[in-house]
């Protein structure tokens, strides 16, 4: 699959802004502060709804401006037309004409996998970055999971209100808590099948990139480790004293492991990077696994934080993705972008938000 086109209007430093875009691979050049980062950010908006950044709507609405359209035209078995505005007062989504009515029915028009400096936060931040990850590998490949994250969500939520009750109807907490129950274990059960899944992908992509013998693993680390309804009682007496739900998916993990050492305490900076790339290279290649096709690359300055060496085992990822049909974009500084990556590539000129094709010699 690939993105046809790009328009955008009011969104960051971007006025208006129509682009098309080949399969293979882009190069986006400027100086900083120029848009190159916000062209991705748009991309991945149309692939998940969210930024990368992880800020909300009003962050990406063009300074003075009401509200933001982003429309894409993506190419794959079949053309897609994704039109999506936000305002403070007004959401809008539409695929091909329709207005989306159900999120699960709209994943999956674009999958898009980004590179980023924020990915650290895979190995430093806190789990929550990492549930993120699985969720979101998890909505990417399986139609039912958003349906049942979110039906887990909302039942989570009613039970924390219902917790913060002055007093709480123990038979009424009892009919949310089978709920709660029925959903989390489903949920389970898909991070728990998919981690085995992804974990040797990370590993391979680990030892790639770093060139050296250490040894990724990755588990799944389940807030609860027996049975759902029994930690829940258990809980109890110490829910009374928090007043919300202590145990469930919603306190998941994922333990990231070097050579038999939890990631974040025992390895240095370098490694810390090498790792967060890894398990995005994981989601890349298990997503064209699963799809039979590459997923849109989006690769914000990581090419440049990485030594020569360790960006040749970026390369291979980003060749299969070339030669499978795929799409790449990635963004450089004028100085550092890697001559290796050879010229069969489109050169993007990006400046004070606007965006124009660069002669193709280089
Ligand atoms: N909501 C907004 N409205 C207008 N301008 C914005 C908005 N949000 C960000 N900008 C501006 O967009 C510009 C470009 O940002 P972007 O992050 O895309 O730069 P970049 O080209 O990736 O730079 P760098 O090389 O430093 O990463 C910045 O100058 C920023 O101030
Ligand atoms: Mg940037």
């Amino acid at each position: 699959m690939h993105l046809a086109h790009l328009r955008l209007r009011d969104f960051r430093n971007y006025v208006r802004l129509d682009a098309e875009f080949t399969p293979g691979f882009h190069l986006l050049l400027g100086g900083n502060a120029q848009g190159k980062t916000n062209i991705l950010e748009a991309i991945y908006l149309l692939a998940t709804l969210r930024s990368f950044r992880g800020v909300g709507g009003a962050q990406m609405i063009r300074h003075g401006a009401k509200g933001y359209f982003v429309g894409g035209t993506v190419v794959g078995q079949a053309a897609a037309e994704i039109k999506a505005y936000w305002s403070a007062k007004e959401r809008k989504l539409s695929l091909n004409g329709t207005p989306v009515r159900r999120l699960a029915d709209y994943f999956g028009t674009l999958r898009a996998v980004v590179f980023c400096t924020e990915d650290l936060q895979l190995v430093k931040g806190a789990a929550r970055g990492r549930r993120r990850f699985l969720d979101l590998l998890l909505a990417q490949t399986q139609p039912a999971y958003l349906p049942l994250l979110l039906r887990y969500t909302q039942a989570l939520r009613s039970r924390n209100a219902l917790l913060k009750q002055p007093s709480v109807e123990e038979a009424q907490l009892a009919s949310f808590t089978q709920e709660l129950v029925t959903l989390g274990m489903q949920l389970m059960e898909a991070r728990r099948a998919l981690v085995p899944k992804i974990s040797p992908l990370a590993r391979l992509a680990f030892r790639r990139i770093a060139h050296d013998q250490d040894e990724l693993k990755i588990d799944y680390a389940p807030s609860v480790k027996g049975d759902f309804a029994v930690a829940l009682a258990n809980s109890r007496p110490r829910e009374r004293t928090y007043r919300t739900t202590l145990v469930g998916p919603h306190r998941d993990d994922l333990a990231l492991v070097v050579n038999d050492h939890d990631a974040e305490a025992f390895t240095s900076e370098g490694q810390k990077r090498t790792l967060a790339i890894a398990l995005k290279m994981a989601q890349a290649e298990y997503l064209t696994g699963i799809h039979g096709r590459p997923p849109v690359l989006l690769i914000d300055d990581v090419m440049g934080e990485l030594d020569a060496h360790r960006r040749a085992g970026l390369l291979p990822l980003l060749n299969q993705a070339r030669r499978t049909g795929g799409q790449v974009f990635m963004t450089c500084t004028e100085e550092n972008w890697p001559q290796e990556l050879g010229s069969e590539l489109t050169r993007w000129q990006v400046k004070g938000g606007t965006l124009e094709k660069a002669p193709s010699s280089d």
